[in-house]
């Protein structure tokens, strides 16, 4: 299962992507708001960190704007993934923008019927948003399962993108779904690392090993 840093903050990326672990970064309108600069050039340093799908969404709610939008982003970079939100206008910007060969995420999906119609028009990937769908007493691991499901009863090629991930949890039940990606928040990818039998054990070979020495000399 690929992982994607949530994140337009080009701190978190850079302190996470020499690990090795990381695969692609998405962002949203939210995320590079908070961003100071320009967000062109935000998108350009993230894409020459990561060398990897950089997810950049439109802002434009008609698919004219959209079109539009997302032929000057996928300008930015080689590995900008357009990204639309789930709407009449979004599939239908979509359907355009895949035509053209370019690579669309279609964001903001919180149901099954939403996923099918994006795989329908050429989506790359579909980002269902589990935390947000939790927050509102709902299953979102239910819809993962239900997507993968679907997916796989059919030849789409559209990936599952697991989106707005709040916890290790989501990150485990994703990939034993075989969801394709899961974009995770810098907090979420470092709780992957932890555990404290993992520190303890460390310790104490440390210690171990430092006895034995003193002891030989
Ligand atoms: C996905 O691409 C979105 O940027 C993101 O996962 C939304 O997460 P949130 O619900 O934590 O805002």
């Amino acid at each position: 299962m690929k992982i994607f840093i949530d994140s337009g903050n080009l701190k978190e990326i850079e302190s996470l992507v020499p690990l090795g672990i990381i695969d692609g970064i998405t962002t949203n309108p939210s995320l590079l708001a908070k961003e100071p600069g320009d967000y062109r050039e935000i998108l350009k340093k993230i894409c020459q960190i990561v060398k990897g799908p950089t997810s950049a969404e439109v802002v434009a709610t008609d698919a004219e704007g959209m079109i539009r939008q997302g032929r000057e982003l996928a300008g930015i970079d080689e590995h900008i993934v357009v990204k639309v939100p789930f709407t009449r206008e979004g599939v239908k910007a979509c359907k355009a923008l895949s035509s053209e060969g370019m690579r669309v995420n279609v964001t903001l999906i919180f149901s099954p019927t939403q996923a099918l119609l994006a795989a329908k028009v050429g989506a790359t990937y579909v980002s269902p948003f589990v935390g947000r769908l939790d927050d509102i007493a709902t299953s979102g691991m239910g819809l993962i399962a239900e997507i993968v499901e679907i997916f796989g009863n059919y030849k789409f090629s559209t990936e599952v993108l697991v989106a707005s991930t709040r916890g290790p949890m989501h990150i485990v039940e994703a990939a034993r779904m075989g969801a394709d990606i899961c974009t995770c928040p810098a907090t979420v990818i470092e709780s992957l690392f932890k555990h404290p039998l993992t520190d303890i054990g460390l310790e104490k070979f440390l210690k171990d090993w430092e006895k034995a020495q003193t002891a030989k000399v």
